[in-house]
């Protein structure tokens, strides 16, 4: 079994820390005017941290990624932290991903990576999910800012090997 690392400041991928987390669900919550126990989805929710906070907050959270791994990592921090979000294993273009939300959460630009089809078939997926007046955010990089900051040289291998070590 994966072990979590206990709760500290880093809350998920490379060096994102508790704070940035925290900051990541106020502008949901403002920008979309979500009050709990809304019924929310994290769509390619990777190693959960938008989850937790979310659950903290007393919403009623869905976390979908494909990875096993990730999950595991999530679901072993949810329990350190007393939270139950419901976590999905799946690939996005083929399993279901409930129904009723709120909202749908995308974020660290976990979207646009598929095929022009594969992406309109997950947005007619997401808008099928949502209630009525439910709202979708989407957290996109900045274009400009990319262009400028590119690295060429970077590559996977300099990473760390082991998803144990991002948390
Ligand atoms: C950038 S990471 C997730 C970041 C996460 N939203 C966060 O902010 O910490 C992108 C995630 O997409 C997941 N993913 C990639 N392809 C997928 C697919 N076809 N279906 C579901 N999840 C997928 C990966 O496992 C990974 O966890």
């Amino acid at each position: 079994m994966i072990r979590a690392r206990t709760v500290g400041e880093k809350t998920g991928f490379g060096n994102l820390s508790e704070e940035r987390t925290r900051g990541d669900i106020d502008a949901v919550e403002r920008l979309l005017d979500l009050h709990p126990p809304a019924k929310v989805l994290d769509l390619f929710c990777g190693t959960g941290r938008h989850c937790l906070e979310l659950s903290k907050r007393g919403y009623e959270v869905t976390g979908l990624d494909y990875s096993r791994e990730y999950l595991e990592l999530a679901q072993n921090r949810a329990r350190e932290l007393g939270v139950s979000p419901h976590f999905l294993q799946g690939d996005a273009r083929k399993i279901e991903f409930g129904s009723d939300y709120n909202a749908i959460i995308v974020m660290w630009a976990s979207f646009g990576f598929f095929a022009d089809e594969e992406e309109r078939l997950i947005v007619q997926k997401m808008y099928q999910a949502l209630n009525a007046e439910g709202k979708v955010y989407m957290e996109v990089k900045h274009r400009d800012w990319e262009v400028q900051h590119f690295e060429p040289s970077s590559s996977l291998s300099e990473r760390k090997p082991s998803v144990s070590n991002w948390l």
